[in-house]
């Protein structure tokens, strides 16, 4: 069994636009990058070699606490160090905390000889978002984990499909304003009118069966949003023009990734997913706001290893 293992854990979409909470899909880029290794003294230590300043403490680290909950769950408590770098901007709304945490317990379960399935590793995981948001919700660790596009049915207890998808260009721009989790679940509506309900149950049932039968009209129709993005958009600026001129250019759809501020955009090939970027350079260009941009695709394998000895 390896002592000492390198992973790069990717990036994801949480929601979908219309799944909020329990889709998501995981991207090729960006990613972070983490090194775990076992022995020495019982006990988990944390180091970050990035400048976000991120606790370093266990318990207020997301894969600290997401460590901690797998160890709990060992006959006897090894001991790990665990070297950050993250690369996924916290508060990007690209699963940062969800890469560092999912990355971090596949990583470990590798270094124990795999005693966890799946589902295990994204409850252990789901403890980093606790600490992260407050909540703990699977969308963004389901996909970084599995790879390719994931609903997590239920979470109590854990219910994960995988999706088959077709072939898809995403292109996403991170606007740099730090929108937090916490904020932007805060400001959501306790409830829903029934009819918007019944839309967006149409657009989640059209989304997966889409997804199901490589059917990009359908696909497209479905990516509508009505009880999140309406309130949420107002925190991003440049959203309503991202997504009109986008739409207009013939991407398939696309919105607010997971609690944003970022914006992605699902198309059919790259030249198109090319366009978005203009587009979307254009627009932050215009009214001033630095950002960054990322044309890339699904990643269909989840946390990848890099190196293990
Ligand atoms: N489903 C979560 C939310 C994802 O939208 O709050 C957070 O990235």
């Amino acid at each position: 069994m390896p002592r000492r293992i390198k992973i790069a854990a990717p990036a994801t979409v949480a929601n979908l636009v219309c799944g909020f909470d329990i889709l998501g899909l995981a991207l090729e880029d960006p990613v972070d990058i983490m090194e775990l290794e076992i022995g020495g003294a019982p006990g988990l230590r944390i180091r970050h070699i990035d400048d976000y300043g991120l606790p370093l403490e266990p318990e207020r680290n997301v894969a600290g606490a997401a460590l901690l909950a797998l160890m709990e769950e060992l006959p006897e408590i090894p001991g790990f160090t665990l070297t950050v770098d993250k690369r996924i901007k916290p508060g990007s709304g690209l699963g940062s905390s969800a890469a560092s945490s999912a990355g971090a317990v596949v990583a470990a379960n590798i270094l124990l000889g795999k005693p966890f399935s799946g589902p295990d590793l994204v409850r252990f995981a789901m403890n980093g978002e606790k600490v992260a948001s407050g909540v703990k919700h699977a969308d963004n660790i389901t996909p970084c984990i599995y790879g390719g596009v994931t609903l997590i049915r239920a979470i109590h207890p854990l219910d994960i499909v995988q999706l088959e998808a077709p072939p898809l260009h995403v292109t996403v721009v991170h606007p740099q304003i730090e929108v937090r989790t916490s904020d932007a679940r805060q400001i959501l509506r306790k409830e829903v009118q029934l009819k918007q309900a019944i839309r967006q149950w149409g657009n989640i049932a059209g989304l997966v069966a889409g997804f199901m039968k490589g059917d990009y009209d359908l696909i497209g129709r479905s990516l509508e949003d009505v009880i999140i993005e309406p309130v949420r958009s107002i925190l991003i600026p440049g959203f309503n023009d991202v997504k009109q001129q986008c739409m207009e250019a013939g991407a398939l759809g696309g919105g607010i990734s997971g609690s944003g501020p970022s914006i992605f955009m699902l198309n059919r090939d790259e030249e198109k997913a090319h366009l978005m970027a203009d587009i979307m350079r254009d627009v932050y260009s215009r009214i001033g706001i630095d950002h960054r941009i990322h044309v890339t695709r699904v990643n269909t394998e989840g946390v990848r290893i890099l190196e293990q000895d």
